[in-house]
């Protein structure tokens, strides 16, 4: 019995010193790489420029572009970058804001030295060089690169702000309502001290854009979080659109247009646009009857959404010019309404439409009609966020919502010590759905949140 314990306690003494020994030779193995441009064997690596000129050995060592702590060069107008790990692998990281936000891993990595393709698919310049590493080298490399992270975070990481926008106090009961559930989320959720938020409140829309700029004129990292811009949502999709900011929660009428700096959004109206269509077709409507108010921009710009939506289903869109003297030509197709709702009744009291599609911003419950053959009018509502808790079923409002998304998200920035942005994130389970019908008018009028698309495997 003693013997079989010294010699399992043997065992693991031995392959203790095994594996350090292999971590070691693992270590050396990628200094060499980068210094020197060595690999396994001591063999010279090969690196090729986008012009053709091929490097070998030290003169494609890592270290001659990006520098001996990995925080990159600028030399004669060319910019070689940070490469350390906890920079490749940061989607905030102040360094790549701008350029990428999708973070490297160990895989990317190799594919990107071998084909100066970024993970987001984007080309590198010809300056920097595709090199000939194997797995092994390529492993080796990356403990080099995280080695060179450790070392370099004795320097203190520059500022992240955590920003909130908000019009002043008073201007707004649902914003004034959002700014107080952010400050006091659950205990649980307290955010980090470098996570803590802080609230930009604005008089109008141009007050507000000046005081963003003068945070970026401090060159702080910004995180806007949850910010408060409905009724100039264009305005501040534009300015973002010019701005390497990161947001996180937007609400907005258009989608982000592909944008990797807008992180978990509320779907946009034109989102739950396209819902409703979507729905109109999965219901094998025949055709929808359009209404928008031709005198309102937005209402407008929805109807083409909408008409652009209905082309790719193959689903006739028939436009009603909505007017008191004239009805919808198809009573029995579903209504898809595009303007405020108390002009509803008087254009159409005398067929009230089976089913009316509406998103939530034209919606107002008090002004549904109750009478005669209204009672059977089924309502589609298309929310950007799920209006039920999905434990007690209750309503929510709109800042409650908003306000609890923001505190999950701030709570998984309180989860990571460094006050990093941890981007496995998960705000599921909220499907993009309205579910199949159901005799519960309110439980059928929801689309919901989308999940970041950008969201990185790991
Ligand atoms: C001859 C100079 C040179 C050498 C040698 C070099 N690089 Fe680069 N590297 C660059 C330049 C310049 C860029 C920026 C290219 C751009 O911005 O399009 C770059 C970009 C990169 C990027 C992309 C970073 C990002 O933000 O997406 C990575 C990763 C990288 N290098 C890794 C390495 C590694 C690892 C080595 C050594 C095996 C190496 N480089 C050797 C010049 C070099």
């Amino acid at each position: 019995m003693l013997s079989l314990v010294i010699g399992l306690a043997c065992l693991f003494v031995a392959g203790g010193l095994a594996s350090s020994r292999a971590g070691e030779m693992t270590l050396i193995l990628g200094r060499a790489l980068y210094e020197q441009g060595r690999g396994v064997g001591d063999r010279e690596i090969q690196g090729k420029l986008g012009n053709g000129v091929e490097l070998a050995g030290s003169a494609a060592a890592c270290v001659n572009c990006h520098g001996r702590d990995g925080r990159g060069v600028s030399e004669g107008g060319l910019r070689a970058p940070d490469i350390r790990w906890s920079t490749l692998t940061d989607r905030f990281a102040p360094a790549r804001q701008g350029v990428v936000a999708v973070p490297y891993d160990q895989s990317s990595l190799a594919q990107t030295l071998a084909t100066g393709r970024r993970p987001d698919g984007s080309g590198l310049s010809p300056a920097m060089p595709r090199f000939d590493l194997t797995e092994n080298e390529i492993a080796a490399l990356v403990e080099q690169l995280i080695a060179l992270s450790a070392t370099a975070s004795s320097t203190p990481p520059p500022g992240r702000v955590l920003l909130g926008l908000a019009p002043q106090p008073g201007l707004d009961r649902t914003a004034d309502q959002l700014v107080q559930i952010v400050d006091q989320c659950p205990e649980t959720m307290r955010p980090h001290p470098t996570a803590s938020i802080q609230w930009v409140r604005y008089r109008n829309p141009d007050d507000a854009l000046r005081q963003l700029e003068g945070f970026r004129s401090r060159e702080a990292d910004l995180l806007l979080v949850a910010p408060y811009v409905v009724g100039w949502e264009d305005r501040f999709a534009e300015w973002t659109a010019s701005q390497p900011v990161t947001v996180v929660l937007p609400v907005a009428f258009r989608n982000p247009a592909g944008s990797e700096l807008w992180l978990y959004r509320l779907p946009s109206v034109e989102r739950q646009v396209e819902r409703l269509i979507e729905v109109a077709a999965e219901r094998h409507a025949g055709g929808v009857t359009l209404v928008i108010d031709p005198r309102d921009p937005l209402s407008e710009h929805l109807g083409a959404v909408a008409g652009r939506t209905a082309e790719t289903l193959n689903l006739p869109l028939e436009r009603w010019v909505a007017h008191e003297r004239t009805q919808p030509s198809r009573p029995e197709q579903p209504l898809l309404w595009l303007r405020p709702m108390k002009e509803m009744e008087r254009f159409i009291g005398h067929t009230a439409p089976r089913t009316i599609l509406i998103p939530s911003l034209f919606y107002q419950q008090s002004r549904v009609p109750k009478t005669g053959r209204w009672v059977k009018t089924d309502w589609v509502v298309a929310y950007p966020y799920s209006p039920r808790d999905s434990s007690t079923g209750r309503w929510l409002a709109p800042a409650t919502v908003w306000g609890r998304a923001a505190c999950t998200i701030l709570a998984s920035l309180a989860g990571d010590p460094s006050g990093e942005f941890s981007t496995s994130l998960d705000l599921a389970p909220w499907p993009v759905a309205i579910p199949p019908r159901t005799s519960d008018a309110e439980a059928r009028t929801r689309v919901s949140v989308m999940t970041n698309p950008h969201r990185p495997q790991r």
